[in-house]
């Protein structure tokens, strides 16, 4: 995949991305424009210009929530990568900071993570001002050119200024690449409080690899953990300790990306939920589960150092597949983040489920609300009051025991006829997503070729329905969180129509909050 990545990069570039390199971004979004380009996400995190993918080094520090983000800031396609940073005090609102982590002779900067070193374990700070530690990876073009497999390498920088400034350790790499595995990368460190050490996990092809350390310097190898017959590509694996809702059983969730076949093509973010003893993660189940059914949320991964007393599990993801990626219809930056999102484990009789809902704080972006009596819907009904359709959030619960359709949904639609479709499908218990006709400009054959969709059972007696819009994407929760999907789309013209429909019969909606949202990027607040 990296081959044909780097020819795609190579190909994209020779095509004339030049204007776009030597572009200069001003960042006073009134003289610029920017965030009112087309497409622009209003509530989503996206870089100012150029390439984003992954979500790196996330840690909470002195009430603020770090983002850093691999970015290549010459172009709006991949390249070599830099850590890209921001910070927010409630992962709503960002403030774009300078870049923290550049390439050097070791390599570019590939994915990691990032720990605040309370103790000063790794002796870099003080107690007084604890050091924060990125781990990440570097990963050596030159070695990749001449083939030598061992050209992706663990390294650890440190920041005494709670990440503004960073200073690579000298002796990187902490762990060098013995075996010689091409795809070793994106080490992520948690705080392993039986064993008093740090716990790093790292993805090794199509497994995933633990190590130890008492400092975030020395490692030793502890397990692999992998499904026996997967040859699929792991990527950014992310492991942390996790209790189950209403109870004090604690479990561990290991989450993966996996480079390939996701439910609705190409790459998506999976976990899985197990024990970890210090030494070995044993997941209870064989298979993993999507922790996202959607084609958009890649790379997802939690924040560290989250307070004790909070007690949430946060996170986000970049919100884009590999097989469409780095040809989305953008100009001045390509991708955004997703809204950040708490995860809760529950169980179920047979299993544990790691449920996602949106952060509380999303709440802030809530400007106007309509709230609606209960109403039926037969055939069309157009949603209509003071919020924009490409900019709002709905919560609504379903009666489906006095609902007699057998399908029945919501459409985003503008005046060109491009629209999408979200369909609840009761016969086949399945949700659609389809966005085969969200524009003319069919920019990618996978992004078009197919309606998207996940199970659902529709049996229950209310169906509690939680959707995002932004300008180029959905978030939809269903059932607080048990079953969630993201899509992103590019319409020629902004969606301006949202409506409920119901095939053969009606749609009973017991509860409706229809909610314009703010955005996030300078632009006036009420
Ligand atoms: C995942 C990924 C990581 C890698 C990074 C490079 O999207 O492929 O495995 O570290 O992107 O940008």
């Amino acid at each position: 995949i990296y081959f044909s990545l780097l020819a795609f990069i190579t190909f994209s570039l020779s095509l004339g991305c030049k204007d776009e390199q030597s572009e200069k971004v001003t960042s006073n979004p009134e003289v610029s424009g920017l965030y009112q380009e087309k497409h622009r996400p209003q509530f989503h995190f996206t870089p100012e210009a150029k390439w984003m993918n992954d979500p790196n080094g996330m840690y909470y520090y002195k009430g603020k929530y770090h983002l850093f983000y691999q970015f290549y800031p010459d172009s709006t396609v991949w390249g070599p990568m830099h850590w890209g940073h921001a910070e927010s005090k409630d992962m709503i609102n960002w403030e774009h900071l300078p870049i923290a982590l550049y390439p050097d002779s070791l390599g570019l900067i590939f994915s990691g993570g990032a720990v605040v070193d309370l103790n000063n374990t790794s002796g870099f700070g003080t107690k007084e001002n604890p050091p924060i530690v990125a781990t990440f990876t570097h990963h050596n073009m030159a070695g990749e050119k001449a083939k030598t497999n061992d050209f992706q390498t663990q390294s650890i920088a440190y920041s005494l200024d709670e990440g503004t400034e960073w200073t690579k350790y000298e002796q990187n790499p902490v762990i060098p690449n013995t075996e010689k595995i091409k795809d070793f990368r994106d080490p992520k460190v948690v705080w392993h409080e039986k064993s008093q050490k740090w716990i790093l996990v790292l993805a090794a092809y199509d497994k995933v690899k633990l190590y130890a350390s008492p400092n975030l310097i020395d490692w030793n190898f502890l397990s692999d953990f992998g499904i026996e017959g997967d040859t699929r590509l792991w990527e950014c694996p992310d492991l942390f300790p996790i209790k189950v809702e209403g109870s004090d059983e604690e479990k561990w969730a290991l989450i993966v990306s996996i480079q390939k076949d996701a439910p609705n093509g190409g790459t998506a973010t999976s976990y899985f939920i197990g024990d970890f003893d210090g030494k070995e993660f044993k997941s209870d189940v064989k298979d993993q589960k999507w922790l996202d059914w959607g084609a958009d949320n890649y790379a997802f991964v939690t924040w560290n150092n989250i307070p004790e007393n909070d007690g949430r599990i946060l996170g986000i993801g970049w919100m884009s597949n590999w097989q469409y990626a780095l040809i989305v219809p953008t100009e001045k930056w390509r991708s955004a983040m997703t809204l950040p999102r708490e995860l809760q484990l529950v169980k179920t009789e047979l299993d544990y489920s790691l449920l996602s809902i949106p952060a509380q704080e999303t709440q802030s972006l809530r400007k106007d609300s309509v709230s609606l009596d209960p109403f039926k819907v037969e055939g069309k009904h157009v949603l209509e009051g003071s919020f924009s359709p490409s900019q709002f959030e709905i919560v609504m619960n379903i009666d489906l025991k006095e609902t007699t359709a057998q399908s029945f949904g919501i459409e985003l639609k503008n005046g060109l006829g491009e629209n999408l479709v979200i369909t609840f499908d009761r016969a086949e218990e399945k949700l659609y997503v389809d966005r085969t006709n969200s524009s003319t400009n069919k920019f990618s054959e996978a992004f078009f070729s197919k309606k998207h969709s996940a199970p659902l059972s529709l049996k229950d007696d209310i169906l509690k329905i939680q959707l995002f819009v932004d300008a180029s994407s959905l978030e939809l929760f269903l059932n607080d969180g048990e079953l969630n999907f993201t899509d992103i789309f590019f319409p020629t013209e902004k969606f301006d129509t949202v409506s409920l429909f119901a095939n053969d019969g009606n749609l009973n909606i017991s509860d409706t909050n229809m909610y314009s949202l703010n955005g996030i990027w300078n632009i006036e607040k009420k």
